[in-house]
């Protein structure tokens, strides 16, 4: 019994180390946990979809929430159903291919249709209406994101409602 006891404290008190040992670095950006006080930007996805492809490659729209006071980018976007996901902006109705897209401090990025967008290049499969598309969103400061894009009928288009 008393043995047990010993045991135990040896634990807690480990425990109390590393709890300290976290806090004190914590400006550095690498503890998790400590909700906005890291430095790191705090990021919503909502309203992603993907409409049903009708090519070899499709399109991605989500919003991206950024509830801290620091700015971040979205640099880049990983999916199993593609090699090459690129993100797009629009410009004249042309499409162009961009390194990032920013997302301002206790503001938004909105990717919807007739904007700025993800774009999959090459499609290894044909994602069809109610399936979903896994992705990960990557950006500068905050850790990856990973997101299940629902795939809609080939016009949804949210914003028009
Ligand atoms: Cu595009």
């Amino acid at each position: 019994m008393n043995r047990r006891t010993t045991v135990l404290s040896a634990t807690a008190a480990l425990a109390l180390t590393a709890a300290l040992a976290l806090s004190g670095c914590s400006s550095d950006g690498s503890a998790d946990g400590a909700a906005g006080t890291d430095g790191k930007p705090e990021l919503k996805v909502s309203g992603a979809f993907m409409p049903q492809p009708v090519m070899d490659m499709a399109g991605g729209f989500l919003t991206i929430k950024n509830e801290s006071d620091t700015a971040d980018k979205l640099t880049s976007v990983t999916s199993p159903i593609s090699d090459d996901v690129q993100i797009h902006e629009t410009k004249n109705q042309k499409m162009q291919q961009v390194k990032s897209f920013d997302i301002p401090a206790n503001g938004a990025l909105d990717l919807e249709r007739g904007g700025s967008h993800i774009m999959f290049m090459g499609l290894k499969t044909k994602p069809k209406q109610g399936e979903k598309v896994s992705i990960e969103l990557h950006f500068e400061k905050a850790d990856p994101i990973k997101v299940d894009l629902p795939v809609e009928a080939a016009t949804h288009n949210p914003k028009q409602h």
